[in-house]
């Protein structure tokens, strides 16, 4: 088997080495299921190594959180799934002598370089739908397994490496590209991934089948979405039995058989209610599944397991998360399908929020200022799925904003796959916009944010709307 991205793979080992030889490493990620698979992937390799670490999370990376991280006095910082955009702080720790950086992230570079530096950006490799920041920390996994001669080659941590892909909504076509697609490769030869083709909607090993159908909401199918009853007769009507001992079953519960027959009413129904193509496409997509996780539960579908991950992260409890990805099946794991339940409520109640008041459209971009109604860690995930929804456009980016505390404001910005084939990086319109409302900002092409300061949104629509403006010319 071919290395994912050999360009990378030098990188993966000057960072390798530097942690072999390090005499205790602080591992610092990032608060989403990226981040928290980032982590867990890196801590695991730091522990078969045997190199002593301590993990500590952030909400956001900034000048103040690098100067708590250096404040700890660790000799080497490993970055995992952020450090890339916020370079220029680190390298002036790094040329202090406060601490040696190591970074393993996909987001777009601030002005600066750094040796140790594993990001796919750096090699050509598109950071935000062919490597995410988990699988940059599944190379240095590889690296480290490799330079210390390990028993273990750490391609079991190609599970999680997906896990934050998915996460990151690094599919496309229903489906992971490029490196991200390497990565699967190995997981599916080490026996803990596999791929198949597969009905495309959230909920596959948890959810009973009339919910499954009722609340998927990517593709929207008259008769079906939404309702309850239309879903009911859906089922009632197909020649396989959905139910099993009076029980409603799950989707892991049908035969492949039985899968393909309701994919294809499904599909079948779609048409004749005047579904378009193209979206009827959307609703078959690769599903990655996690071969060592009990059927049923939502650890063995890479999307599900993403969202367990970012509803404990997003609520301050990166703690719960991790454990469950170092393998925790006990409390952490009922605590995060506790914190599961919330986070979902929360993001259905931020839609509905959006199309309730609706957004502002200036000449390139809508935008709508949440206050404190939706939390700022989880206004970018409802921005980017407020897009299609009632009253808010695909054609031109979104940009939220929500209250972070009292003197600042967090900014979320989404666009898609189309506006970015025009021109649109939205990396770069909220660092510029940021900077010109006296914050800062970053990310990917099609998703970025950002913190100002209170009181100055005006300024950042302002500018973004004309950076916008200039790319999409
Ligand atoms: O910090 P990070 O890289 O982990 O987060 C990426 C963010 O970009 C996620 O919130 C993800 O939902 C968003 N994204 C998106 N559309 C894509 C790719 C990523 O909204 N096509
Ligand atoms: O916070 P949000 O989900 O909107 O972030 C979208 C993307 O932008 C994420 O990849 C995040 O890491 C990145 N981001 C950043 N700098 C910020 C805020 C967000 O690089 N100040
Ligand atoms: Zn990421």
């Amino acid at each position: 088997m071919d290395a994912p991205v050999p360009e990378l793979e030098a990188r993966a080992r000057a960072c390798a080495d530097a942690l072999l030889e390090a005499e205790e490493v602080l591992l610092a990620s990032h608060i989403d299921a990226d981040g928290l698979t980032s982590a867990a992937v890196a801590a695991t390799a730091l522990r078969r190594a045997e190199v002593p670490f301590e993990t500590v999370f952030e909400k956001q990376l900034d000048a103040n959180s690098v100067a708590g991280i250096a404040a700890r006095g660790y000799d080497t910082v490993l970055f995992t799934d952020f450090g890339s955009g916020q370079l220029d702080v680190i390298a002036d720790h790094e040329a202090a002598g406060e601490f040696q950086p190591v970074i393993a992230d996909h987001h777009q570079p601030a002005d600066a370089d750094t040796r140790l530096h594993l990001n796919p950006l750096l090699e050509g490799i598109d950071g935000a739908s062919e490597l995410s920041g988990a699988g940059a920390a599944y190379l240095l996994a590889r690296a480290l397994a490799a330079r210390c001669e390990a028993r273990l080659s750490n391609r079991d941590l190609a599970a999680l490496a997906v896990v934050g892909a998915v996460g990151d909504m690094q599919t496309s076509g229903g489906e992971l590209h490029g490196a991200n697609a390497a990565v699967v490769a190995e997981g599916v030869e080490a026996g803990v991934l596999s791929e198949t083709k597969d009905l495309s909607v959230y909920g596959k090993q948890t959810r009973p089948l009339p919910k499954l159908l009722e609340y998927a909401s990517d593709v929207q199918i008259p008769g079906i979405t939404g309702d309850e009853r239309g879903v009911i007769s859906f089922l009632d009507d197909l020649e396989v039995d959905p139910r099993a001992d009076g029980e409603w079953k799950r989707w892991v519960d049908l035969t492949d058989d039985e899968k393909r027959a309701v994919a294809s009413a499904l599909v079948r129904h779609a048409v004749s209610r005047g579904v378009p193509a193209f979206k009827i496409d959307r609703l078959v997509g690769t599903t990655y599944v996690l071969e060592e996780e009990a059927v049923g539960t939502s650890l063995r579908d890479a999307s599900e397991f993403s969202t367990l991950l970012n509803a404990t992260a997003r609520y301050e409890r990166a703690d719960v998360g991790l454990a469950v990805c170092l393998g925790d099946r006990g409390e952490a794991l009922e605590q995060a399908r506790e914190l599961l339940r919330t986070h979902r409520r929360n993001l259905s109640e931020g839609v509905e929020w959006v199309e309730e008041h609706g957004v502002t459209a200036e000449g390139h971009l809508q935008w709508f200022d949440a206050g404190e109604e939706i939390r700022e860690t989880i206004v970018g995930i409802i921005a980017g799925m407020s897009m299609g929804a009632n009253g808010v456009s695909r054609d031109v980016p979104i940009v939220a904003f929500a209250r972070k505390n009292d003197a600042e404001t967090k900014v979320s910005g989404r666009g898609t796959g189309s506006l970015v084939g025009q021109g649109l990086d939205l990396s770069v319109v909220m660092r510029e916009a940021a900077r010109a409302a006296g914050g800062d900002g970053g990310g990917h092409d099609i998703a970025a944010g950002a913190t100002i300061p209170a009181g100055n949104e005006t300024e950042f629509v302002e500018r973004a709307d004309e950076v916008i403006g200039e790319q999409l010319g």
